[in-house]
């Protein structure tokens, strides 16, 4: 065995050595693959992906050849693969299809439906009729956002979004959000407010992918408090050359156990009340790779009933 074999099945570098198979390693599946292996014969490859348990759960791929030792004494000679990432990111791959297939699909079962419903006959009762292409409408851009976001997300995600680094002035991106968000911020009753220091120094961004940023943050804000609630933006200089935008809201929260997962695509605390405020779960997602491609951080603190703080730290220019 070598040392990447060892450690794999937990052994420190005296064992093995001289000892019978099974003594060493207490895996079945894998003794099954040796006794094979050998009873085949030269020229066979078995093949075979197994569990192990422990130290820390694993998947491998197993390839094994019998190896002639001498007269009538046959080895066999086993290469092992850690294939455990692959196959996580084969089941990330999985779940999102099915997450975007199941995100397209609703809309376009609401469209279907009301297009029948009209096509046998409300067409032909005027209030109806508006009423339920208003529904489809609304649906469609539904579709437009979420293929938006899906684009986005993975060109970004694909490294083909070159940011235009330049010294940017964050006082203008928070102006320039605020008066996009203002009217839906007093629209639901919610205070809408920013507090930068005066002193801030120009940031090294990319202009419009900084308002994306701070303008999913402040929507998010916006959405999740209730009315009479607060969210202010805030910026300071960090540590190290770094400024730290906060965004932060007296809304509903995140409760501490969807917090980990909030920012990977499509999780969200409550789909069907994500869905009803135009959200696609993709915000998080987009906002995070926006902030790592500028080399900065993200963190989120949050308390249920009480609400939220959005970090973001990014490089001064
Ligand atoms: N400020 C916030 N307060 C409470 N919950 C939030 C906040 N921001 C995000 N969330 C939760 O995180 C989820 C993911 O956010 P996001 O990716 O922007 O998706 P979306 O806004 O489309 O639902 C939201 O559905 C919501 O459950
Ligand atoms: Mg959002």
């Amino acid at each position: 065995m070598n040392e990447r074999a060892r450690s794999m099945f937990g052994l420190d570098a005296t064992r093995g050595e001289r000892t019978p198979f099974l003594e060493v390693i207490r895996n079945t599946d894998l003794h099954e693959v040796f006794r094979e292996s050998r009873a085949a014969g030269e020229g066979s490859v078995a093949h075979r992906e197994l569990r192990l348990a422990s130290p820390v759960e694993r998947r491998v791929q197993v390839n094994a050849v019998p190896l002639r030792l001498g007269a009538d004494e046959v080895g066999v000679v086993m290469v092992l693969h850690d294939v455990t990432e692959l196959r996580r990111l084969e089941q990330v791959r999985t779940e999102f299809v099915a997450n975007v297939s199941h995100e397209l699909r609703t809309p376009l079962t609401a469209i279907q439906g009301y297009l029948e419903t009209l096509l046998s006959g409300a067409l032909e009762e005027r209030q109806n009729a508006r009423r339920f292409l208003e529904i489809v409408f609304r649906h469609t851009e539904r579709l437009g956002r979420l293929l938006n976001d899906l684009t986005d997300l993975s060109n970004i995600e694909l490294g083909r979004v070159a940011l235009k680094l330049a010294p940017t002035r964050l006082d203008e991106v928070v102006d320039t959000v605020l008066a996009i968000m203002g009217p839906k911020a007093t629209g639901g009753r919610v205070g809408l407010s920013s507090r930068l220091s005066p002193d801030l120094p120009s940031m090294l961004a990319d202009r419009d992918r900084l308002v994306q940023v701070v303008l999913n943050l402040v929507d998010n804000a916006v959405k999740y408090t209730p009315e009479g609630g607060r969210v202010t933006v805030q910026a300071r200089t960090a540590a190290e050359g770094q400024v730290e935008i906060d965004v932060t809201d007296t809304g509903i929260g995140i409760p501490p156990i969807d917090l980990p997962r909030i920012t990977e695509r499509f999780y969200r605390v409550d789909k069907a009340r994500s869905r009803e405020l135009g959200g696609t779960g993709l915000g998080l997602a987009i906002v995070k790779h926006l902030v790592f491609a500028h080399g900065g951080q993200l963190r989120i603190e949050s308390e249920p009933g009480r609400g939220t703080t959005v970090h973001v730290t990014l490089p001064i220019a």
